[in-house]
């Protein structure tokens, strides 16, 4: 199966999309805080994304194959929710963790990225989670060079989340993405070095981690979207969407407030 591979104007539509995603995440993040509801973070981003950016909510009504179509603008996966957790009446109350994922589509191309919001002040052990996960999603990135394999990634990420006593969730990964929300490659967040998919310039895809405190295994709720833990620990996820350039990778997903790598605490929406 062919993986595409990007020309330079078709580049240069992603690093829009990549940018448009991300500034979503900058504008909602001061809303983050306890008393709002799921939904109203939705309908704020629904707003931003339609009236001020002129770009499509990706997830509003995607369907794939066995799915019912998803009935909001973003995703919302707070605590326990692994991810694809919809937008509703749930209110955020403080030391919740929440990961909201956008994906935008702009002059045809896709955007798709993900951080994590504490709301008020986290536990020692959900701080913990939400920064050892963005040094997964970080080290997986930084595995992505062209004569490197997608299996480099995936042991990058699970070698980091086991050594600190976490889990990776095994049935959601990253994919290739262009003109499609999602398309090939499947981009595992485990494996062996050397395995896999050899990367090439030109090449677009997602790193998108679910690391989760306890055990691995998931379940999905009767809305037939919202993955949780079988074993209710928390879980976190961040996500980039990355190039393969010459010469290493390119971040495509990247916007002022996104929090830099290694500096601690991730952005804190009080
Ligand atoms: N944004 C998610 C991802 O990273 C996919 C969400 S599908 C939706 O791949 F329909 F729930 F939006
Ligand atoms: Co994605
Ligand atoms: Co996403």
């Amino acid at each position: 199966m062919a993986v595409n591979i990007k020309s330079p104007e078709e580049i240069q539509k992603m690093r829009t999309a990549g940018r448009l995603a991300a500034e979503v995440l900058d504008v909602i993040a001061p809303y983050v805080r306890p008393g709002a509801t799921t939904g109203d973070l939705d309908r704020l981003c629904h707003e931003y994304m339609v009236g001020q950016q002129k770009t499509t909510p990706a997830p509003l009504n995607y369907a794939p194959p066995g799915y019912q179509p998803f009935p909001k603008s973003i995703c919302t996966s707070v605590n326990h929710v692994v991810c694809h957790g919809v937008p509703g009446e749930k209110r955020l109350k403080p030391g919740d963790i929440i990961n909201i994922d956008i994906t935008v589509i702009k002059d045809g191309y896709h955007g798709d990225t993900s951080r994590m919001f504490y709301v008020g002040q986290p536990s020692i052990q959900a701080k913990r989670l939400c920064e050892i996960t963005y040094e997964c999603m970080w080290r997986g990135i930084d595995a992505v060079k062209p004569g490197g394999f997608l299996g480099d990634i995936g042991h990058a990420i699970q070698e980091h989340a086991e050594r600190n006593g976490y889990s990776v969730v095994r049935e959601f990964c990253g994919h290739g993405i262009g003109t499609k929300f999602h398309e090939e490659p499947q981009v595992l967040h485990y494996g062996r070095p050397g395995t896999g998919l050899l990367l090439q310039p030109g090449m677009t895809f997602t790193v998108e981690p679910m690391i989760n405190a306890g055990k691995p295994d998931i379940r999905q709720l009767a809305d037939g979207w919202t993955i949780v833990t079988k074993d209710h620990s928390l879980s976190a996820q961040w996500e980039h969407t990355v190039l393969v350039t010459e010469t290493g990778h390119e971040v495509l997903t990247l916007s002022p407030g996104a929090p830099e790598r290694g500096t601690g605490a991730p952005f804190t929406g009080m």
